[in-house]
């Protein structure tokens, strides 16, 4: 059984290279190449592992390297492809052992997404730290073309080859993966500062659209919320202050909603803003939203009754009902109109009926 599983191995290999490595796995004690380091070096499975630091004679080796089992099989597939059986091909292999780094959350590196795991690591030993297939900056070029990069204002510096400096090979709790520690620098700083003012112009762009384009107050306040809950402060802050600019906004609401947005803008100024202030803040907007729609629905009640009422023909209630309405603050220009075109009709009939008698139908 294993004995046919060998001969179709070393026919699939045709690189006298790859047959070598192949036969290396099989057969201890097989002479590198000439002129060639084996790749494996000792394949003693006593062999001290590293963790991938630094072992002997300049290598770094991946810990289970010990055991080639561990990763390989010598059991036949049902489609058979490549010269060497895997447990589970990568990214899968490697989660056997390593977090998922796909399902953490925040910011993820797009090979990594992908599960590309292979293409910056090598599974056995290396002369890079890491495991790194080859050394950072060469390995990040193979993707990202270094002129293009180069225009950007912080790859100006000399450190710019230590590209892991500021960028972290997976993930990043902001955009482009920056490290923590860069973040914290002097040029972090002045970077987060710029990238802030950014966010938040694109904000009350897309919020100024939005209302623009004729989307309610309401609407806009459960955005802010949403924003607040999940942590988008300055998204928040800024929805909130085109909100304030609404013209059917009234007295009350614009000072809650300034209130909010002064403890937003204290928690932007926060080097680590509460969990909590977020959904908090989140609640209080929740609130003006909700009396602010229950006031909407008794308006919209009292308009249809109104509505209702001069259809048939009782003028003093609809009248009351119009007036009522034409006082509220919050309607929307169109209906204001409307309203005031039935107050100016159902004040002209009752003149008409003062002066001329019974009721005249329009001509
Ligand atoms: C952590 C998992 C892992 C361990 C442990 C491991 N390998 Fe591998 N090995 C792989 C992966 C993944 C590949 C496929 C590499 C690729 O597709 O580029 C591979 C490929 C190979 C190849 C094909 C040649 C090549 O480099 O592509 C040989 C031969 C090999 N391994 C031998 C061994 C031997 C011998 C051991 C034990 C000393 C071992 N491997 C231990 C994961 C492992
Ligand atoms: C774009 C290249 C790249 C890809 C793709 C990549 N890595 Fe890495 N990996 C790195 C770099 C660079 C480091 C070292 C610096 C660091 O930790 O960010 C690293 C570090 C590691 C480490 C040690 C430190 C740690 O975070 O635990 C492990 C384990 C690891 N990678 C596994 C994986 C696995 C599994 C995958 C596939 C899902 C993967 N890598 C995909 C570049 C990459
Ligand atoms: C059988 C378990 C196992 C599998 C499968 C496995 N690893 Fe590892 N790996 C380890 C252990 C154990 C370490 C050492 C952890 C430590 O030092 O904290 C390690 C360390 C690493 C490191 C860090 C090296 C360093 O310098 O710190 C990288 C990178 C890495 N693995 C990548 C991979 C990739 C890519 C795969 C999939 C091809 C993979 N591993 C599959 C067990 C595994
Ligand atoms: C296998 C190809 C590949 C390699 C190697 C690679 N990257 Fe990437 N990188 C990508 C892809 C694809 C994206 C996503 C592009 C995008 O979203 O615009 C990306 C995105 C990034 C981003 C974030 C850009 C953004 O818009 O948020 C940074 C930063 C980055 N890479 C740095 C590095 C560094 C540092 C290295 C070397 C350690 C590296 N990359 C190696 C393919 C690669
Ligand atoms: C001094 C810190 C620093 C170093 C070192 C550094 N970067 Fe960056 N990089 C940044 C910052 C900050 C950004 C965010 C873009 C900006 O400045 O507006 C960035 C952006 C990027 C982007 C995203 C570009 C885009 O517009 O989508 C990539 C990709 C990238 N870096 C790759 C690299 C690579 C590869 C290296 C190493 C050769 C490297 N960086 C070294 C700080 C650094």
């Amino acid at each position: 059984m294993f004995g046919l599983v060998l001969v179709f191995l070393v026919l699939a290999s045709c690189d006298e290279d790859k047959r070598h490595q192949t036969m290396a796995f099989f057969f201890d004690g097989v002479p590198p190449l000439p002129g060639k380091v084996s790749e494996f070096g000792p394949l003693d499975s006593n062999e001290p592992g590293g963790g991938g630091r630094l072992a002997t004679g300049g290598w770094y080796v991946h810990e289970p390297l010990k055991d080639c089992t561990q990763c390989h099989t010598s059991r036949r597939r049902a489609r058979f492809s490549r010269e060497v059986q895997l447990v589970a091909e990568a990214p899968q292999l490697c989660f056997q052992c390593h977090a998922e780094y796909a399902t953490l959350a925040g910011w993820i590196h797009g090979p990594v997404t992908t599960g590309e795991c292979l293409f910056c690591h090598e599974p056995h030993k290396t002369r890079t730290p890491f495991l790194l297939t080859s050394a950072v900056p060469d390995l990040c070029h193979q993707c990202h073309d270094p002129e293009a990069l180069g225009l950007i204002p912080n790859h100006a510096e000399t450190s710019y080859a230590q590209c892991l400096d500021c960028h972290a090979g997976h993930t990043g709790v902001t955009r482009y993966l920056l490290q923590p520690a860069f973040l914290e620098s002097e040029a972090g700083h002045a970077y987060r500062l710029q990238a802030d003012r950014q966010q938040y112009e694109r904000a009350l762009q897309t919020a100024r659209n939005s209302l623009a384009e004729g989307q309610g107050i309401s609407a806009m306040l459960r955005t802010a919320a949403d924003h607040l809950e999940n942590g988008r402060l300055w998204e928040a802050r800024a929805t909130l202050e085109v909100i304030a600019e609404g013209e059917t906004v009234t007295a009350d609401e614009c000072q809650s909603i300034t209130a909010i947005v002064q403890q937003v803008s204290a928690l932007l100024e926060t080097e680590t803003p509460p969990e909590s202030a977020g959904a908090e803040l989140s609640a209080a907007l929740a609130a003006v939203e909700e009396q602010r729609s229950a006031r909407q629905r008794t308006l919209a009640g009292l308009y249809y009754q109104s509505i209702q009422a001069y259809r048939a023909g009782r003028l003093a209630e609809a009248r009351a009902g119009f007036a009522e309405l034409s006082r509220s603050e919050d309607l929307l220009e169109p209906i204001r109109q409307t309203v005031q075109r039935y107050l100016a009709e159902i004040d002209r009939t009752l003149n008409q009926t003062q002066n001329e008698g019974p009721l005249q139908p329009e001509p």
